[in-house]
């Protein structure tokens, strides 16, 4: 049997996740001299592996549901299909490597991710997307919205379009600016619907704060490509007959979860890399929009808090003790991925990665491997940044 990568792999740390993938089904396998395909014996599970894998286009002559989930994209990046792309959040993490690293840790159907850091929510996307449950939890209103929008649309898009043909023609009329500004979604019953188009407005500020865009121009032309993505999550589920995972997000503080003990099958993550991003600051016209207090709200981030070099004890410490919480939730036996890199400040690399590997080692986990990975883009300040595997230890081992 031969497994072909898919065009889009460019990178060692993409191999490497690949091969680790193939390991994690019980796949034995050799790379080819290509480096862009694997021969493997007779025996592998192709329907698991064809409905699973993330770096594989083709097993033989099939193509791979990834394969076919990538083209339902309104975008052009490759990596921002279905409703991914919605709302430009500084620091996502690569959907593709997050399908990946399900696959590595094993996780079946109906079993639990926790993503303590949810960010915009693209663990959440991809584990529902493999009918694997998500519990993604953030201290940022913000990213709790984001996350629900991306996952839950697809369970109101007759309510989403019925109102967009309510609510405005597709035209540029500055009056409607201060209608679209106001907080006139409260008005909408379902949740889910008003979440939505909250979300839109968002990324409409975003638009015209970041990229001077016109505010109402850009408000129009974005809930049409939501609807759309949303459209294409609802035929992609419909066309690929995927059994969709739950999805419960949660606005809460990663030091302290409110989770019972060894209760979560996996957790994948990605906390702030220290201080590199301020996520207050960052957001801070959407976080204003949603009627939120900045000095009020900022004291629950996480490498935020402090000045100087007080920043980083502030972080360490703040970080042990999610450390902890994690360690206390997950079941025995079961992996913890920590996505992280380290960031220079004063002309000096601050070793993050190292200290994030003590502390958990602290808390109790068993440190499995570190995978380097490349940041690839031509303005990032960080080029590198890296996958650290944990276990936490069978009890009495
Ligand atoms: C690196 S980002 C996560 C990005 C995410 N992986 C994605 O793909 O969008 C880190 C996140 O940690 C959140 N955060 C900061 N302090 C937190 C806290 N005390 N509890 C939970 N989340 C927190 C920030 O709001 C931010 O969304």
């Amino acid at each position: 049997m031969i497994l072909r990568l898919q065009s889009n792999i460019q990178f060692i740390y993409e191999l490497a996740l690949a091969r680790m993938e193939l390991r994690s089904f019980a796949v034995s396998f050799r790379v080819r001299n290509s480096l862009r395909s694997f021969s493997a014996d007779g025996t592998a599970d192709t329907s698991t592996l064809k409905h699973r894998l993330a770096y594989c286009e083709k097993i033989d002559d099939d193509f791979t549901d990834y394969y076919f989930i990538q083209k339902y994209n309104q975008t052009r990046s490759v990596n921002q299909y279905l409703t991914h792309w919605i709302y430009p959040y500084k620091g996502k993490y690569h959907p593709q490597m997050i399908r990946s690293l399900l696959n590595i840790i094993r996780l079946k159907q109906g079993e639990t991710v926790l993503d303590p850091f949810i960010g915009s929510g693209t663990t959440a996307v991809e584990a529902q997307l493999l009918g694997i449950s998500c519990i993604g939890l953030d201290v940022s209103p913000l990213c709790v919205l984001i996350s629900k929008v991306k996952t839950e649309s697809i369970y109101v898009l007759e309510e989403i379009k019925n109102l967009r043909s309510s609510i405005a023609p597709n035209k540029v009329v500055s009056a409607q600016s201060d209608m679209l500004r106001g907080q006139s979604w409260d008005l909408i019953e379902d949740e889910k619907v008003r979440n939505f188009y909250n979300i839109a407005e968002m990324i409409a500020h975003s638009d015209e704060s970041r990229r001077k865009r016109d505010f109402v121009k850009s408000f129009y032309e974005n809930i049409d490509k939501m609807v759309e993505s949303v459209n294409d999550y609802r035929n992609a589920s419909k066309e690929l007959g995927l059994k969709l995972g739950d999805v419960n997000i949660i606005e809460g503080d990663a030091r302290s979860l409110d989770i019972p003990n060894n209760s979560v099958d996996g957790i994948i993550t990605s906390p702030p890399y220290s201080i590199a991003l301020n996520y207050v600051q960052n957001d801070a016209h959407s976080l204003k929009a949603l009627g939120y207090n900045l000095d009020k709200i900022k004291g629950d981030f996480i490498g935020v808090r402090g000045s100087g070099f007080e920043k980083f004890k502030l972080y360490n410490s703040d970080m042990s003790k999610c450390f902890k919480e994690m360690y206390r939730v997950l079941k025995p036996n079961k992996f913890c991925i920590i996505v992280i890199g380290n960031v220079t400040y004063q002309g000096e690399e601050i070793n993050t990665t190292g200290v994030t590997i003590d502390s958990c080692k602290k808390a109790g986990f068993q440190f499995l491997e570190k995978v380097d990975k490349i940041i690839f883009g031509l303005y990032n300040v960080m080029q590198k940044e890296y996958i650290l595997i944990f276990r936490k230890e069978i009890e009495g081992e």
